[in-house]
This record gives structure tokens, C-alpha cells and sequence, in this order.
């Protein structure tokens, strides 16, 4: 019988890997066995995510990729399968979070995010369904948020594109998965990264946020790792346009 979950030389590609949950991401699938395809702007930081997984006997490739710089995803993902034969996974990790009263948002805050968080989302999972769609295999899951079922203050273009992941998750999944292709989505609670620090180093914020996870802690990456490894499994088949909240039950009260 297949072990379950097994990631074992699986192509996965990871937007968003130079640092943070993208870089967590990327070392807990390379020790899974994976072959690890890291993408993110700041090559140099690829390159030493690269030498830490390789130092560690594990595989991994890296390109710089701009997620809002759409015209260049396609070529990028050719070109992974053009190394690699085929991308079975993608991880549309690449966003961003910064609080604004909504009252002083403006258009390029909001195109700045949107951009990042929603348009990058849709055009790699669209790069990497059109090598998926023809093999009729694939898994895509987009690192959604908490964000996307509550409001929270200051973030109304996060939250708004959050929310929005999750509607094209469910679409994605209605018109992919007839061929293969399953697309679900994950949605952590605070973790802290280099893209929180600020706010979780705040110890009146971090108390503001223990108080709303009745779990008790804030996310590690290993939470959103593992929610992530299921979804992409062979054996997750049936999961399809799914949010999977690793949120310690802050969206229960
Ligand atoms: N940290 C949390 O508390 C938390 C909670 C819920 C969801 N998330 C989501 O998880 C994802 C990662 O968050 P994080 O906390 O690790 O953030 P982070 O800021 O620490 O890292 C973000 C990553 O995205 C990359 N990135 C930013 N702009 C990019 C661009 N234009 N093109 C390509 N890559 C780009 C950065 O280089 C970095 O690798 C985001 O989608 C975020 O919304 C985070």
C-alpha cells in the first residue's frame, strides 16, 4: 500500500521562499524527500536556501520570480519543466500584510497588495495547470489566511484578498479538478516570520492575539506544513476546494 502523505520526489514548487513560511515550507518538504523548486525575488537568498537543503541531502532548485511581474511566471514555469519534467505541486505562498486604517488607504497600497496577494496567486496556479491540465495531475494550494472569515482591524485590503483566494480556490477546484488537477486552500493563524515580527514582538499585540486563540499559542510553520503536506498528498484526492484552517479556533468564537 502507498505511504500516506508521501512527498517523496514530488516537484514542488514554492513562491515566496526566501524567507518566512515560503522558506519553512521549502526545508520541510526537501527532509519529506520532495525535489524543491524555490521561487522569490532576492536570488541571493534563494541560492543560500539552496546550499542549506543541498548541505542537508535534500534537492532543490531556485529562480528569481517576481509574482506581480506576470508577463515573465509562464516562462518560469516552462522552464522548471524543462529541467525537471513536470511540477507536480505548486505552494502559492507569496503575500503580504500592512495594516491601514481603511479610511487612509490608497490606490497604490491597495494595487500593491492586490497585486501580490491575488493577481500573482491566480497567474502561477495558471502557469502551473497548463503542465499540470495535460499530465491530468496536480496539486495547488494557496496560503490563504484566517483573514479570509474575519474582519480584522486595519486590514481591510488583506482580508478583501485573502477572501478573494478563497473564491478562486473554489473555482479553480470546479473547473481544474475534472482533469487531475486539485486546488485547495490553507489558512493559518499569527505565525511569526520576518513579515509579522514587528507587530508579534509588540507584547500588547501578542497578548491581543493569544487572547483570540483559544489553543493557546500562536502558528508555527510545522502547523501549516503539515495542513499543507495533506492537501498535496495523492491520498487527498477527494479534497477539492477545501480551507483548511490552521488557526488554533479562532474562527469557532
Ligand atoms: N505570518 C503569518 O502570521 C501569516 C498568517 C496567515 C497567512 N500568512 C500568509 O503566508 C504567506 C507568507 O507570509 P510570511 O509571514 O512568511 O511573509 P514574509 O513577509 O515573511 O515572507 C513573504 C515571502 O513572499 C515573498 N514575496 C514578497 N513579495 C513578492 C513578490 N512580489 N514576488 C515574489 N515573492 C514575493 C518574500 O520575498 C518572502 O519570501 C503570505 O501569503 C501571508 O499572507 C501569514
Amino acid at each position: 500500500m502507498p505511504q500516506a502523505f508521501n512527498m517523496k520526489d514530488k516537484v514542488i514548487v514554492i513562491t515566496g521562499a526566501s524567507r518566512g513560511i515560503g522558506r519553512g515550507l521549502a526545508t520541510y518538504f526537501a527532509e519529506q524527500g520532495a525535489h524543491v523548486v524555490a521561487l522569490a525575488r532576492n536570488l541571493e537568498q534563494l541560492k543560500a536556501l539552496q546550499t542549506e537543503i543541498l548541505a542537508n541531502g535534500g534537492a532543490c532548485s531556485c529562480h528569481p520570480l517576481d509574482v506581480r511581474d506576470v508577463p515573465s511566471i509562464q516562462g518560469v514555469f516552462d522552464s522548471i519543466v524543462a529541467e525537471l519534467g513536470r511540477i507536480d505541486i505548486l505552494i502559492n505562498n507569496a503575500g503580504m500584510g500592512k495594516p491601514i486604517p481603511a479610511i487612509d488607504i490608497t490606490e497604490s497600497d491597495w494595487d500593491e497588495m492586490m497585486s501580490l496577494n491575488m493577481k500573482g496567486t491566480f497567474f502561477c496556479a495558471q502557469a502551473a495547470a497548463r503542465h499540470m491540465l495535460p499530465k491530468q495531475y496536480g496539486r495547488i494550494v494557496n496560503i490563504s489566511s484566517q483573514a479570509a472569515v474575519i474582519a480584522i482591524d486595519g486590514e481591510a485590503i488583506y482580508c478583501s484578498s485573502k477572501g478573494g483566494i478563497n473564491q478562486l480556490t473554489k473555482v479553480l477546484a470546479l473547473e481544474w479538478s475534472k482533469q487531475g488537477v486539485t486546488v485547495n486552500a490553507v489558512g493559518p493563524t499569527f505565525t511569526y516570520t520576518p513579515g509579522t515580527a514587528e507587530r508579534l514582538d509588540n507584547p500588547e499585540f501578542r497578548a491581543g492575539v493569544l487572547a483570540n486563540i483559544p489553543r493557546g499559542r500562536i502558528g508555527s510553520i510545522e502547523d501549516i506544513a503539515t495542513a499543507v503536506q495533506f492537501l498535496a498528498a495523492d491520498s487527498s484526492d477527494m479534497v477539492n476546494g477545501a480551507f483548511l484552517l490552521t488557526d488554533g479556533g479562532w474562527t469557532i468564537i
